[in-house]
């Protein structure tokens, strides 16, 4: 584990309320996985950000893509964050983001006015491209190696802005999921 001196406004709720858990990281991280078995552990409610905007839109993520855009895509994101952050006065949760939610401006200016936890699941590119690959998931920007290398090397500086970082290659996702909670002093 390794935390971050300049992190983001994302550290533990002084006023005894319990800060969320936000896993951040490129496609292919484990934030869905890791966040399910962190919850799990902690016997908090999960929330996947991309299932609650396929949810809203009846539609899946490739279809919101390729019907709609990208552009189109980035506002249901936000819309889902906002709701989703409006939801975290009930009770902390573990959030997992999709791999472009944290890069973007303003979706990541909801999640620096909250206290929350922010987590960055690491992983090398290759790691990472071959664990997409692997998946049935269809990933629309994850379409060939070179176009995944440039937005891999251009957000990683957005993910390293997180309060910690946690290496994930050769883990299974159990072990990341104790760690990030080790790591947050929650076990
Ligand atoms: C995206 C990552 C995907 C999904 C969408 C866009 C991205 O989530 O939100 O395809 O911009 O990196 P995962 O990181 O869970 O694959």
């Amino acid at each position: 584990m390794t935390s971050n001196p300049d992190r983001q406004n994302t550290t533990a709720a002084g006023g005894g309320a319990k800060a969320s858990i936000f896993l951040v990281g490129f496609m292919g991280a484990g934030k869905t996985s890791v966040g399910l078995a962190l919850s799990r552990r902690l016997g908090w409610p999960f929330e996947d950000l991309d299932d609650r905007i396929e949810e809203k839109a009846g539609r899946s993520i490739e279809e919101i893509f390729r019907l709609l855009g990208e552009n189109a895509f980035r506002d249901m994101e936000h819309a889902a964050l906002r709701n989703v952050c409006g939801g975290l006065s009930q009770g902390a949760k573990v959030v997992a983001l999709g791999g472009g939610a944290f890069v973007q401006p303003r979706s990541l200016a909801l999640i620096v006015e909250l206290t929350a936890h922010t987590v960055f699941l690491d992983a090398p590119l290759e790691e990472l491209l071959r664990r997409c690959q692997q998946q049935a998931k269809t990933r629309p920007l994850c379409r060939d190696a070179a176009q995944f290398r440039q937005l891999y090397e251009a957000r990683r500086p957005s993910y390293l802005a997180a309060a910690c970082r946690i290496e994930t290659q050769n883990k299974d996702i159990e072990s990341v999921a104790k760690e990030v909670a080790c790591s947050l002093g929650m076990e």
